[in-house]
């Protein structure tokens, strides 16, 4: 059951100009728009599609209003395909759709596979000084007014309850390694089994009751230029920051989320460890959540007492 990561979000949204806008300087390309929707795509093909709200192909989520409708999960072949439809329908709905399977998580949260759809990519690195040890970059600025296209889709992010109740479908039906989690069941951080990211999949408890329901998604960039770049970009044209910019301890991943008229927030993302088997899971205190910033039921960042 080789998953190779997430690398679609079907967004229901009612603001469809405002999301493409956010999308485009955010740094994925869109393919195509219309009345009804729009396709966005990062370097390896991975993407976002907008839907409007009502849109009857849509599945239900545990929230209202704009917010994350399914998440696609990319496979290595049809054969893992056939053994997930075959696993999941021993106890939960499965409906193949255009050759996808749609079901859904313990939490009610939308889950589609497909076979993978990603492509190779060449993407430029960055000229960088380090002190003592190399000079790449002389005589010459760094450019704040551009940044690297999204280069690939990272992680997806979900409010639950019960995290270590919640990641156990995932371990045990769909094959996905826990990387490492939280003290007092507050997240569990989890890769697919063909995904070397530190986490595609992060269950993160809510300090409310914030019903099950997407937190963020994260695509990833050419190194922390991007972000920087990325997020002073986003910053100008007037979106408010959720978190950072910062450097998270678990994962190693540059970060800077911003809120974003799609329901919840999109992380530009940067430098995450990559890890395979033999990589050590912890446990760890919850850190950068306390006194930070969180999502509150209605959407909307919250500095947190
Ligand atoms: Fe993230």
């Amino acid at each position: 059951m080789n998953i190779t990561g997430p690398e679609s979000l079907i967004m229901g949204v009612d603001d469809l100009d405002a999301s493409r806008r956010f999308l485009g300087l955010y740094g994925l390309s869109e393919l195509d728009h219309g009345a009804a929707g729009a396709s966005f795509e990062a370097l390896d093909g991975s993407g976002v599609e907008l839907r409007l709200l009502d849109d009857p192909s849509l599945p239900a989520a545990n929230v209202r209003g704009p917010t994350l409708r399914a998440s696609v999960w990319g496979v290595g072949s049809q054969a893992d395909l056939d053994a997930i439809a075959e696993e999941l329908a021993r106890d939960r709905k499965v409906r193949w759709v255009d050759g996808v399977v749609q079901s859904a998580d313990d939490d009610g949260n939308a889950l589609y596979f497909r076979v993978s759809q990603r492509r190779p990519y060449q993407a430029g690195g960055f000229a960088c000084n380090v002190a003592g040890h190399k000079v790449e970059r002389f005589n010459s600025r760094v450019d704040f007014d551009n940044h690297g296209p999204a280069r690939q889709m990272g992680h997806v992010v979900y409010w639950c309850n019960d995290p270590k109740q919640s990641i156990q479908f995932y371990r045990d039906r769909l094959g996905f390694r826990i990387t490492d989690s939280f003290r007092d069941n507050m997240g569990v951080f989890a890769r697919s089994s063909g995904h070397s990211d530190h986490h595609s999949l992060f269950l993160m408890r809510p300090f409310d009751d914030t019903p099950p329901s997407f937190q963020h998604a994260e695509f990833t960039f050419g190194n922390v230029q991007d972000v920087f770049a990325g997020g002073y970009k986003l910053d100008k044209a007037g979106y408010a920051t959720a978190r950072g910019p910062g450097r998270f301890e678990l994962g190693s991943n540059w970060y800077w989320y911003f809120k974003t008229p799609m329901g919840g927030a999109f992380e530009l993302g940067a430098d995450m460890d990559q890890v395979d088997d033999d990589w050590v899971a912890g446990e760890f205190d919850n850190a950068g959540v306390t006194g930070g910033w969180y999502f509150d039921f209605n959407k909307q960042w919250s500095r947190q007492r």
